[in-house]
């Protein structure tokens, strides 16, 4: 077990460089097993998820090594098995990607039932009713999922919410389909956009990601060029330093970001009283006042994402009034607040809102990260507290942060790892 200590009540300050992108980078990889050829991947975290997504893929019978620290090599021609080992689609989710590929290319998956999640019900339905739209049998028995097609076949299909992850298996699968298809009420996510440039690179003709339309026309072949493809920044792990700064009354400047992809959160910084100073590359964000209670909606891109809900509310557990937190998108994503509670919070959970009154001090406490948003929230919470905080799960918050504590105590901060 792996375990955090941190000492709260230092000011962070500080630039600090941002990893590419947990969520567009699992779906590059997955989308890789359809390339005819090499498929160089660059801007890759060391993240355990992409560890874990590449354990997927070699046990798919593609060959994946490290080029560099950060450069990612797949070669998918060995490709022909068609069920991704059980206890990694357990352990990460998001092996639940690999079915559009697989489809594509070998025209038959069988998957593990991905069950529950810590944050709330985690069902496949759309990927599957998107999958038999498209002309696959679905069968689901004795906790699999088998799906098996002869002939792809382009649909019109609109998706009753705007699922990042059908929206993605349900391209991958159209790209050979006969004739065309169109994603209605698509997820509008910058991670969809980079999988559309990464599939058009490999020949397929995709327009539309990053609306709510996505047209996929069908082609005979891809072509068998080798791809170089660089990932975009991480948008939740920049968010997480933002908050950084918000909650030690710090001053942090998060460089290669893309502040398009976090606007949201960059509004709502202002409001509760920071000074964000946007630049083409790199976002600055200083605060010098009281943090300010605001109401904040989670809500699917280009709303205020979900993934920085949990940092969001240790953030105005620290406010100067009463804020109220709204999520859309994963209805059981509150379980992380009985532990702010244990550090001084005051939260109440009504359904989908937390109402969090503004607390003048949190004070450090033994605490159990429940997952990854969450563990962060509560390193958050450990560095503006007083006295130590003692975090286990620090497992979870490796899933999806690279070096989450170095980088943080090069800002300032004091974070021990310990192993037990
Ligand atoms: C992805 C992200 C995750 C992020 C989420 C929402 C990855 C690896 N994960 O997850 O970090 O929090 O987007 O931005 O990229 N739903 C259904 N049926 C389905 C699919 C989804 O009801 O078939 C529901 C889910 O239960 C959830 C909502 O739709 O309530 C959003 O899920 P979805 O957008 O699919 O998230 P993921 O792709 O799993």
């Amino acid at each position: 077990m792996e375990r955090l200590i941190i000492t709260g009540g230092l000011r962070l300050a500080g630039e600090v460089k941002i990893s590419g992108a947990k969520n567009a980078v699992l779906k590059l990889m997955a989308a890789s097993l359809l390339a005819e050829n090499e498929c160089i991947i660059r801007n890759v975290p060391q993240i355990k998820d992409v560890l874990t997504m590449i354990e997927v893929l070699r046990g798919l019978g593609a060959e994946v090594s490290w080029a560099d620290q950060t450069v990612l090599r797949i070669k998918p021609k060995n490709v022909s098995f068609y069920s991704a080992p059980d206890e990694l689609v357990k352990e990460m989710r998001a092996s639940v990607q690999v079915m559009g590929p697989l489809l594509t290319k070998v025209k038959k998956v069988k998957l593990f039932q991905p069950g529950g999640c810590v944050i709330g019900q985690r069902p496949i339905d759309l990927h599957l009713k998107g999958f038999q739209a498209l002309g696959a049998e679905v069968v689901e028995e004795h906790g699999y999922v088998y799906v098996q097609v002869d002939r792809l076949k382009g649909a019109d299909i609109h998706l009753d919410f705007p699922s990042v992850g059908a929206t993605e298996n349900i391209m991958a699968a159209a790209i050979l389909a006969e004739g065309t298809t169109i994603i209605r009420n698509a997820a509008k996510e910058p991670e969809i956009i980079e999988e559309q440039n990464f599939y058009n690179r490999l020949g397929a003709k995709i327009r539309g990601a990053g609306t709510d339309m996505i047209r996929i026309e069908g082609v005979s072949a891809l072509r068998p060029n080798v791809i170089d493809y660089t990932v975009i920044p991480d948008r939740i792990e920049a968010g997480t330093f933002m908050l950084a700064a918000v909650i030690t009354a710090g001053d942090i400047t998060v460089n290669d970001v893309i502040p398009e992809h976090i606007e949201a959160l960059t509004a709502k910084l202002r409001e509760a009283g920071a000074d964000v100073s946007v630049r083409d590359e790199s976002i600055r964000v200083k605060m010098e006042k009281p943090i300010s209670p605001i109401d904040v909606v989670v809500l699917p891109y280009p709303g205020f994402p979900t993934d920085i809900q949990p940092q969001m509310t240790a953030t105005l557990t620290l406010a100067t009034g009463t804020s109220l937190l709204t999520e859309n998108v994963f209805g059981g994503r509150f379980r992380y607040v009985d532990e702010l509670v244990r550090m001084g919070a005051n939260i109440r959970v009504e359904g989908r809102s937390a109402i969090v009154k503004g607390v003048p001090r949190l004070t450090g406490a033994a605490v159990v990260a429940p997952d990854l948003r969450a563990g962060a929230a509560l390193v958050l919470a450990g560095m503006a507290a007083e006295g130590e905080t003692l975090l286990e799960g620090a497992q979870y918050i490796d899933r999806g942060y690279e070096r989450i504590e170095d980088k943080l105590n090069n800002l300032g901060a004091e974070i021990k790892r310990v192993q037990e």
